[in-house]
């Protein structure tokens, strides 16, 4: 039986071959020309100052963090539905994730539970384009500037997506994109921080090389301590092909999405909200389940017709870690993880098929 898988990456060997072989030619696989042309259009292409390549999104909302010099007296407020990255992060730093309740249509942070859940304690805020949507984040940005609380874009999902013509990851103080295989642009694992602050991209530079500042003819020259985060220049090569696709990837992605509506929301699935003057690059096309049907026997069954789906994402304070810790249990996200679907989504996919097996199954 044929599989569908949830996601293809947007990416042939030949695109890349013979780069390949200029990288084995020279044996450049780090810190080469590639990593710096991918840096350039990610900072083109989203419009932002500052562009820095990471190993993943975890390791850019880490470090992100770590610069706010987030530590164990403090809390970040951080969208509760989302992948546990997000906590899991705040949580290594030793300070207390604080989950915020998300909106049941957008599925992205509510303001008005940020406003209940920030204190003196309250060291930064991170908000999540959950599944890519885009949609209530001028408000957060507006709320995090009144109170003078930084605000970082999780927009590990994101890349691409707009409101109002900005490009999400430019409205934060900074921002944390991954490039797992599950998002648009897949390097096998990578991420990048974006910011137009130039203070933080100088630290940023120094801390994500070992602490080096310049080099000089016989070496590096270390002015801190650091880390290495870096991207190789294979992954680098493949992010940056992609990259130049992505205006392409996001509208094929959106006519995939319109499909899916035209034929499951008369079946009683329920889309996710995208805000008016959002282009949204639907990372993950998610639907509410319809009332009275098992989600999980859902998935089920399109397994067994050789079609790969999931749930939408995780309500982070249910995870058994963090509920175990922090007793909280919050009503919308929670709800969302139990009763949302992710639906194959790439270039070329077959949709009649799938959409047949879901309607298949509502006449069981
Ligand atoms: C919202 C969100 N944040 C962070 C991450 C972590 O990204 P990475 O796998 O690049 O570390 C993910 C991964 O799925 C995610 O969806």
């Amino acid at each position: 039986m044929e599989k569908t898988r949830l996601i293809a990456p947007y990416i042939k060997y030949e695109e890349v071959e013979e780069d390949l072989k200029e990288i084995f030619a020279t044996g450049i696989f780090s810190s080469g020309t590639y990593g710096e042309l991918f840096k350039k259009e990610l900072s083109n292409s989203l419009k932002v100052n500052y562009s820095h390549l990471t190993t993943s999104a975890t390791t850019a909302l880490w470090i992100s963090l770590k610069m706010f010099g987030i530590n164990n007296s403090d809390e970040v407020i951080v969208s509760d539905f989302s992948f546990p990255a997000t906590a899991n992060v705040v949580e290594d730093l030793g300070a207390k994730p604080v989950f915020a309740d998300v909106s049941l249509d957008t599925f992205n942070m509510n303001p008005k539970e940020l406003e209940r859940l920030i204190s003196s304690k309250t060291k930064a805020v991170i908000f999540v384009n959950a599944l890519g949507n885009p949609s209530g984040i001028k408000e957060i940005f507006d709320i995090c500037k009144s109170y003078k609380i930084p605000l970082i874009e999780d927009a590990a999902c994101a890349i691409g997506s707009k409101i109002e013509g900005y490009n999400c990851g430019t409205f934060s103080d900074i921002s944390c994109i991954s490039f797992h295989p599950r998002k648009l642009i897949c390097t096998g694992e990578g991420g990048a921080i974006i910011t137009n602050n130039e203070t933080w991209s100088k630290w940023l530079e120094v801390k994500l090389k070992h602490g080096a500042s310049s080099r000089t003819d016989y070496g590096l020259i270390f002015s801190d301590f650091g880390y290495n985060f870096r991207l190789s220049e294979i992954q680098s090569l493949l992010g940056y092909v992609q990259l130049k696709k992505l205006k392409q990837i996001i509208s094929e992605r959106n006519k995939i999405r319109d499909t899916y509506i035209k034929y499951l929301y008369p079946l009683g699935f329920v889309p996710q909200k995208i805000e008016k003057g959002a282009l949204f690059n639907c990372q993950s096309i998610v639907f509410k389940i319809p009332k009275g049907i098992n989600r999980n026997k859902l998935i089920n069954f399109l397994k067994t017709q050789g079609i790969e789906s999931t749930l939408g994402t995780y309500s982070m304070s249910s995870n058994s870690y963090f509920l175990d810790k922090y007793k909280v249990i919050y009503k919308n996200s929670n709800f969302l993880e139990k009763n949302t679907i992710t639906f194959p989504c790439f270039n070329g996919v077959n949709l009649i098929p799938i959409i047949n097996t879901i309607s298949d199954f509502m006449k069981k």
